[in-house]
């Protein structure tokens, strides 16, 4: 499993995302109002950009006329063919139990000026922390890829 140092917190604002390519996968990184996570952006349809899909709610309905929206900016839809997954969990809508779009554990981690950069236990991956300012704190958000 490699940690990889894919942003700055401050560049994926909420509501925002941010599409990089890490250990050969392409991963959409989603900021759900200071919450972050990480999903493989290929469809498990048949392999669209699921992470370049509309971010909306879900709507459901205990009846005729009957409708509330819910978990605005938590839905993610395929822009081929419109299925919809779970940002949260990867859970798709139409099929929760056995379709899932692949999710990867997120952390957010300080690197302290004057620290190594990236720190020991990163792997070096697309973001080159070494383009900031050392003399400022910031934090960087971490993705975990197997292999
Ligand atoms: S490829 Fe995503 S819905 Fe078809």
């Amino acid at each position: 499993m490699g940690k990889h140092v894919v942003a700055a917190v401050d560049e994926i604002p909420p509501g925002g995302r941010k599409i990089i390519d890490v250990a050969g996968r392409s991963i959409g990184i989603f900021n759900l109002d200071g919450e972050f996570f990480a999903l493989r952006n290929s469809c498990p349809h048949q392999g669209g950009e699921l992470c370049q899909g509309t971010i909306s709610g879900f709507l459901s309905s205990a009846g005729p006329g009957d409708y509330r929206y819910s978990r605005q900016g938590e839905i993610l839809r395929c822009p081929w063919h419109g299925w919809e997954f779970d940002i949260r969990t990867g859970q798709s809508w139409f099929d929760p139990r056995r379709v899932r779009v692949r999710r990867y554990n997120v952390t957010l981690q300080p690197i302290h000026p004057g620290a190594d950069c990236p720190p020991a236990d990163l792997e070096q991956g697309p973001y080159v922390a070494e383009t900031y300012p050392v003399t400022v704190e910031r934090r960087y958000v971490v993705v975990e890829v197997p292999g």
